[in-house]
């Protein structure tokens, strides 16, 4: 298997009726997953979206990539949510933190994931003297935040390009049918990709959502789509062996002990994007009906000099899942020095990733000794193949544990509460009744 479930240190958290329980809720979920009779059923695509995806679209998507990277020297990804956590994460964890400063790539700054003013203008200053495509996905075509970000875009754009050019460099990803952007798309040119029907914003980053950003910024996605194939074959299987169903048999079981807090632990400065999607995963899947894990994540060792505190001897409600790449994408063997002045020389030709391993393993025993059980996700190392296969994983797993909690992972009705806030009081039409009683609530 390419991700191992590690249990070691959990057996002082877990007893024969928890063993038990995650058999059963094992099993349940697997009954609702593969036969389809579970809530939120008509947002099951991600399934089997690595076997059945349609290849001609996955095509377009490779030459449009290779369009942009050859006329481009920025590309603007513009959506919020599912609609871009995927893509950054997939590209930071490939390409490295620092992907935007390599030189003669490439460049791809984020956008519409915020209102924020100043946000908007540095990425526009970052455009200037530089050719420039824009790629604006989202599903509904009518989300706030990226509606605004390309209103601003295409002004941009044609101003720079004229009408004609900026359409062949503008990308729109969206559904198939119906929304705000498709009309666009069809009224300007625009080439379109398209979000799934039976696919939800935070389950698609396998889909053009994400593959037409990653591929632009130089990934492999044959290699990732081959990963997820991996995954929807090895996370078929009933039962605990399953390690999609025994992590989130695990999860619920800590949750039913009061352990309401997951932290995601990552050792990769690389991995910080992934957590973030991890987060709106589980967090938009899960948090409904008074329910839900709340998901955090922390990167270590960075956050061991911040939250380690917490973490070793706080409320006792969390737990910890651990992610961790065994092999490192680089080695770097620590220099020796005969002098010795900083009294390292313990240290001397000790590769870098054998001292994070044992920080993994001292604060994996110090916090199970703590009274925080750590699940460990082992994976060998971090390739394209492998990110597949983890957002695959990460999926199963989450749609598996919100079965198990007895919610359904596949919708989001608390997110439109500030939505319809937002609108009444700036004034959209349709909205006007909440308007005064939301004003008189105000603090100025
Ligand atoms: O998971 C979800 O469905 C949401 O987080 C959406 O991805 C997010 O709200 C953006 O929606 P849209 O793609 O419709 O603009």
């Amino acid at each position: 298997m390419i991700v191992n479930v590690v249990d070691k240190n959990l057996c002082s958290f877990l007893d024969e009726q928890d063993q038990a329980y995650m058999q059963q809720a094992a099993e349940h979920a697997h009954t609702l997953l593969s036969s389809g009779k579970g809530a939120g059923n008509d947002f099951l695509g991600w399934q089997t979206y690595p076997e059945q995806y349609d290849p001609a679209e996955f095509s377009r998507v490779k030459k449009a990539a290779k369009k942009i990277r050859d006329d481009s020297d920025i590309l603007i990804v513009i959506g919020i949510g599912g609609s871009y956590l995927g893509a950054l994460s997939a590209i930071e964890l490939l390409k490295g933190r620092f992907y935007n400063l390599k030189q003669g790539d490439l460049q791809i700054f984020f956008a519409g994931n915020n209102i924020s003013a100043s946000y908007l203008n540095e990425v526009m200053a970052l455009c200037e003297g530089k050719e420039i495509s824009v790629n604006v996905i989202s599903k509904s075509g009518t989300t706030t935040e990226p509606a605004i970000a390309f209103r601003v875009f295409k002004q941009y754009m044609e101003k720079r390009y004229g009408r004609k050019e900026a359409a062949k460099r503008i990308y729109v990803t969206t559904d198939r049918h119906k929304g705000t952007l498709k009309a666009l798309a069809d009224v300007e040119g625009y080439e379109t990709f398209v979000v799934p029907d039976d696919i939800g914003g935070r389950y698609s980053v396998l889909t053009s959502v994400g593959l037409l950003p990653i591929a632009a910024a130089g990934c492999d996605i044959d290699a990732i789509m081959q990963g997820a194939q991996q995954a929807m074959k090895d996370l078929s299987v009933p039962g605990l062996e399953n390690p999609a169903y025994h992590y989130a048999a695990l999860r619920n079981v800590f949750y039913r002990k009061g352990k309401t807090t997951e932290i995601l632990v990552g050792y990769e400065p690389d991995m910080v994007s992934f957590a973030e999607w991890f987060k709106q995963l589980f967090g938009e899947s899960e948090g409904k009906d008074g329910k839900g894990i709340f998901p955090a994540a922390v990167c270590f060792s960075t956050d061991l000099h911040s939250m380690g505190q917490y973490i070793q001897q706080g409320l006792r409600n969390l737990f910890e899942t651990v992610l961790f790449f065994k092999y490192p994408k680089q080695e770097y063997i620590i220099p020796s020095d005969d002098a010795n002045a900083d009294g390292l020389a313990f240290l001397d030709k000790v590769p870098v990733s054998k001292v994070n391993r044992i920080a993994f393993q001292s604060a994996l025993l110090a916090h199970t000794d703590g009274g925080v059980p750590n699940i460990v996700l082992e994976v060998d190392r971090i390739d394209a193949f492998t990110y597949g296969y983890l957002v695959y994983f990460f999926e199963k797993s989450c749609a598996a544990s919100g079965y198990m909690l007895g919610v359904n992972p596949f919708n989001q009705p608390g997110v439109e509460d500030y939505k319809v806030n937002m609108f009444a009081l700036l004034g959209k039409p349709g909205y006007e009744q909440n308007r005064k009683s939301l004003e008189a609530r105000l603090i100025d």
